[in-house]
């Protein structure tokens, strides 16, 4: 038997594209192609801007309170006031990896972020697995974001007297919870056949709705379509359309309007810090840590989506005026910003009010203000979180075309996907995909589940990162650096160790989902991207 077309194409999976010609490939795209217009300031804005998100705007509440999962029978156990150690232990594992982010954005100043550092170390498989799962860090976290803009957006008009009716701020899955009380004494309501008929028998009046199911207000009013209940996120679906217009409108445009909305956010932030801080009461740190390590571990997994967003800034090197400079201080320097205001914003937050308190709560900044009677100052966090949201929405929406550019500049992915405008000069087709990729599931589906899908991809993608800068390390000792990680040896496995133990905290059905999607993404790439590859033809690249 002939084993050599075999071996052959295993060497194909792990062929790596030198570093030398992800430049070259760079530079020739760099004339008539994308805009070099960002300076290192703009950088530094563009990670916060990423950074501050839904995270520290929602999923705050179930760090520090825990959750339910009725869809699993999941109980997810409550951090408490310790969740300021899930964030400090986050930060570090965040800070290691962006180390390993900074030196490779300094040696190869390319759009792709991970995917090609990746390509450039690991290989093609393990860059094509790291392309398809920044799908699940930028487009899918973006569905979380939106969803997110969708709730506070909706508080706004009401306290305004606009009224959008109830089924039309949420997805028709959220809307079917039912409350724990009822779960734990039903098992069938965590089916969703056995929810359809509580529903009927509710509507019905044979059951009092509001015991039997968490959304009852938006549920009793929801249109019913062949027995299910119909609803969806519209101002969520709405704010994707908005902000994929801007994108396609042009980067700098959009830098612009991102940069005041990070001013807005970054202030609105520390005010919360300086005007809470004489609200907190020591009480309120007892008990510390109520499920010691293990609601630690599982805080800190939820809470990992507030940082995410570092790693983005690394996308739009081929956009910078000196990307060897200007990407470290960029990715560092927005980390170490939102490390030292999430930190305050989580014990003022956790000191106003028992931290039971934010069970099931959404909005947690704004409910302990309400909670204390200061309802201008939480209508003013309302204010902040719809712009907070709107500027982390527009760094993914940014980000997520330029890989998809990139991937398919190495014929991994259709020429289609690479076509730059010649009008806006900005990736139109990959911009407007990313658009509807986002927009459906933020109207049709639950934030939560959104969360931890995207804290697994980009803890994957983080790994990967971590591990690859090691690599480069035996293989290029010599390659041009003009930033190196400070004892890499020690930082890159710490921040790999340090991104397991996040993973691990996250719930079983999140690595399910993980795996098929993974194994999905395999098949897309036996099925074109192995045959299309422009390293398997040297002539063309
Ligand atoms: N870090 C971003 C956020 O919290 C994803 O929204």
């Amino acid at each position: 038997m002939n084993l050599l077309p075999k071996v052959s194409m295993i060497r194909q999976l792990f062929r790596t594209k030198p570093i030398e010609q992800i430049r070259a490939n760079t530079e020739e795209a760099g004339h008539g192609g994308l805009k070099r217009t960002l300076t290192a300031w703009d950088l530094a804005l563009l990670g916060v801007g990423a950074i501050i998100g839904a995270g520290i705007l929602s999923a705050l509440g179930t760090g520090l309170a825990g959750g339910f999962d009725s869809t699993f029978g999941v109980t997810r156990p409550a951090a408490g006031p310790a969740l300021i150690i899930s964030f400090l232990m986050t930060a570090l594992a965040c800070g290691f990896t962006a180390l390993c982010y900074a030196e490779f954005a300094s040696m190869i100043p390319a759009s792709g972020s991970a995917y090609t550092y990746t390509y450039a170390t690991l290989g093609e498989l393990m860059a094509w697995i790291i392309g398809w799962d920044l799908l699940l860090e930028y487009a899918v976290s973006n569905v979380a974001v939106a969803i997110s803009w969708g709730s506070y957006m909706d508080n706004l008009l009401r306290g305004i007297g606009l009224h959008i009716p109830r089924w039309l701020s949420m997805d028709p899955r959220t809307m079917l919870f039912p409350t724990e009380a009822f779960a734990a004494t039903h098992q069938g309501a965590l089916h969703f056949s056995d929810k359809l008929q509580y529903l009927a028998q509710a509507k019905a009046g044979a059951l009092d709705g509001a015991a039997v199911f968490t959304n009852w207000n938006a549920l009793k009013t929801a249109p019913i379509v062949g027995g299910i209940p119909f609803g969806m996120n519209l101002l969520a679906m709405l704010i994707t359309i908005a902000i994929t217009a801007l994108c396609i409108w042009g980067v700098k445009e959009s830098v612009r309007a991102n940069n005041i909305m990070v001013t807005v956010k970054v202030a609105l932030l520390l005010l919360v810090i300086a005007i809470g801080a004489f609200y907190v009461k020591p009480e309120n740190f007892h008990p510390f840590a109520p499920n010691g390590w293990k609601g630690i571990q599982a805080g800190a997994a939820i809470i990992f989506f507030a940082f995410i967003g570092f790693d983005a800034v690394s996308t739009t090197a081929e956009e910078c005026k000196d990307p060897a400079r200007d990407m470290p201080r960029g990715i560092i320097g927005s980390l170490i910003i939102c490390t030292v205001i999430y930190v305050g914003v989580c014990a003022v937050v956790a000191g106003i009010l028992p931290y039971s308190a934010y069970h099931g709560v959404a909005d947690p900044i704004a409910h302990a203000f309400t909670a204390i009677g200061m309802n201008r100052m939480s209508a003013m966090v309302s204010v902040g979180a719809v712009v907070a949201l709107g500027s982390a929405l527009l760094v993914y929406q940014m980000a997520q075309p330029r890989i998809f550019m990139v991937m398919s500049r190495d014929g991994l992915l259709p020429p289609w996907f690479g076509k730059v405008s010649p009008r806006f000069r900005t990736p139109l087709n990959a911009t407007l995909l990313t658009g509807v990729i986002v927009l459906l599931p933020a109207g049709f589906m639950n934030i939560d589940e959104i969360i931890e899908l995207t804290n697994i991809g980009t803890l994957f993608a983080f790994i990967l990162v971590c591990a690859g800068i090691l690599v480069l390390r035996v293989k290029r000792p010599h390659a041009e650096r003009r930033f190196r990680a400070p004892a890499v040896w020690i930082t890159a496995p710490m921040g790999i160790l340090f991104c397991l133990w996040l993973a691990l905290g996250l719930p079983r059905h999140t690595w399910e989902r993980f795996w098929i999607w993974l194994a999905l993404g395999l098949l897309a790439y036996f099925l074109y991207s192995a045959r299309h590859s422009r390293l398997r033809r040297p002539s063309e690249t």
